[in-house]
């Protein structure tokens, strides 16, 4: 048995990889890194940029995202208006190397809809700030009881030509059982709503593997998301996390619940027209790429508290918690920020040649264009499998396939996937997260 059975073996889900290294191996940098340097030595001509808003109604029992539950009012002024400050800091220190160009755009939280339509205004008048061009493919995410037609109209009034909304169910009590208070009513009027908004590509979030949940239900979950034609749908497995409402109630979710519904939501998405991209994404048609992040190669700028900015050599953010005190603390101390402070990374990780090396492997097995082998060799100087050599364990489990010069995973490499990136990190990021868990 090598790792990658042992992996696969104690379960497929493990963890979700969007970036690498994960956040939970970041740590203080100090001194702090002056922005300015950092970003004149980057690739500049392709940036990503990030807002994120870290408000939401409630807390789901199952979420382990960085946000604030029912924010006051006062907070969420406080935090706009030091949004403000960080925009101004960041637009500087882009101008410092030169011309730069924003060639995607999301703003995510959270919730970003939470805002009022005049406080989305406000956000809106940042992103222009930071230098964000009109017509670049921008996402803003958004959840059921605050997709409202006065703050959508601000959002595609603003750029956003993709929406992303949260549902999860659309049984009542589904979402009741992790603590997530939503309406099937509510659901329905927000999906009219953005499709009113007429916004060129509408994702959907749906969960599987939730308390009760059984293929009847799924099956209801599913024909209701797509009466509205999502021209993508994101099917998330179920992770039960230790700092979550959930995890401190004991839940656990079940591997074999996961699977059956998985293939189940699978197969009905396939059916219905829809393209696998990902363990959890799906696409309708030919509908064109919307701007997800997946790219391994290009800057991300983060700003707001908890955001990720990515250059080459540093990953950087504010702290992170989940638990209410923690992420109170830590907004309530960034929302006092003056400029000096917002100009230095000083929370992060450096990735070394190795690191950049790996992430970039990671990040393009899991991707849907798959590892390109000889753009590795190119870019790096090496084959990967000189590397790598670990990597020839994927296509003799049938996990993965060579076509060329690309490396892909399998459909049933993909329906690993959340075990495949995992198994690929280094001993020093492993180990990193394991002191944050221990901590
Ligand atoms: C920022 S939220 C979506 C927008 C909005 N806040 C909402 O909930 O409607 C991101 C998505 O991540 C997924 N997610 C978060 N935590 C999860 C967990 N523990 N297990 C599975 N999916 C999770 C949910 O599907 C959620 O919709
Ligand atoms: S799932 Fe969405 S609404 Fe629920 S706590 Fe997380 S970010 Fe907020």
């Amino acid at each position: 048995m090598t790792a990658l059975d042992d992996a696969l073996a104690a379960t497929r889900y493990q963890s979700y990889v969007y970036a690498y290294p994960h956040k939970t191996a970041y740590r203080p940098i100090e001194p702090g890194e002056p922005l300015g340097p950092l970003w004149a030595g980057e690739r500049r001509d392709a940036l990503f940029a990030y807002f994120h808003i870290p408000f939401c109604e409630h807390r789901c029992g199952f979420c382990n995202l960085f946000t604030r539950p029912v924010p006051p009012e006062e907070l969420v002024a406080a935090y706009l208006a030091a949004l403000g400050r960080q925009t101004t800091v960041v637009r500087r220190a882009l101008d410092e190397g030169g011309a730069f160009q924003l060639a995607r755009a999301a703003i995510g939280g959270g919730t970003p809809t939470l805002l009022s339509a005049a406080q989305l205004e406000q956000l809106f008048g940042l992103v222009r700030a930071l230098g964000v061009p009109a017509g670049i493919p921008m996402s803003v995410e958004t959840s059921p009881e605050t997709a409202l037609p006065d703050r959508l109209a601000v959002v595609v009034g603003g750029g956003a030509d993709r929406i992303s909304m949260g549902i999860q169910s659309f049984l009542e009590t589904e979402c009741r059982a992790v603590n997530r208070p939503q309406q099937p009513g509510e659901v329905h009027r927000a999906l009219r709503a953005i499709r009113d908004a007429g916004v060129a590509t509408l994702n959907v979030d749906l969960m599987y593997g939730l308390p009760g949940q059984t293929a009847e239900t799924w099956r209801t979950t599913l024909a209701s998301a797509l009466e509205y034609k999502p021209e993508e749908v994101y099917l998330y497995p179920l992770y039960v996390r230790p700092l979550t409402t959930l995890g401190k109630k004991g839940a656990a979710a079940v591997d074999s619940h996961r699977v059956e519904l998985y293939d189940q939501g699978r197969a009905m998405l396939l059916e219905a027209g829809y393209r696998q991209v990902s363990l959890r994404m799906f696409r309708r048609g030919a509908s064109a790429s919307g701007p997800v992040y997946c790219c391994q190669d290009d800057g991300m700028v983060g700003l707001g508290c908890g955001a990720r900015s990515y250059t080459r050599g540093l990953h950087y953010s504010t702290e992170w918690a989940v638990g209410a005190r923690g992420v109170r603390d830590i907004i309530d101390r960034w929302v006092q920020r003056d400029e000096a402070a917002f100009a230095v990374a000083d929370y992060g990780i450096r990735l070394d040649a190795s690191e950049q090396r790996r992430r970039w492997l990671i990040l393009s097995l899991l991707s849907d264009e798959g590892l390109d082998v000889a753009a590795y060799r190119a870019k790096f100087g090496a084959p990967v499998d000189a590397d790598f050599p670990e990597l020839a364990e994927l296509a003799p489990r049938g996990l993965a396939k060579q076509r060329g010069d690309i490396l892909a995973l399998t459909h049933a490499g993909l329906a690993r996937a959340d075990a495949i990136g995992p198994w690929l990190y280094s001993a020093d990021v492993r180990t990193r997260m394991a002191e944050y868990e221990l901590a």
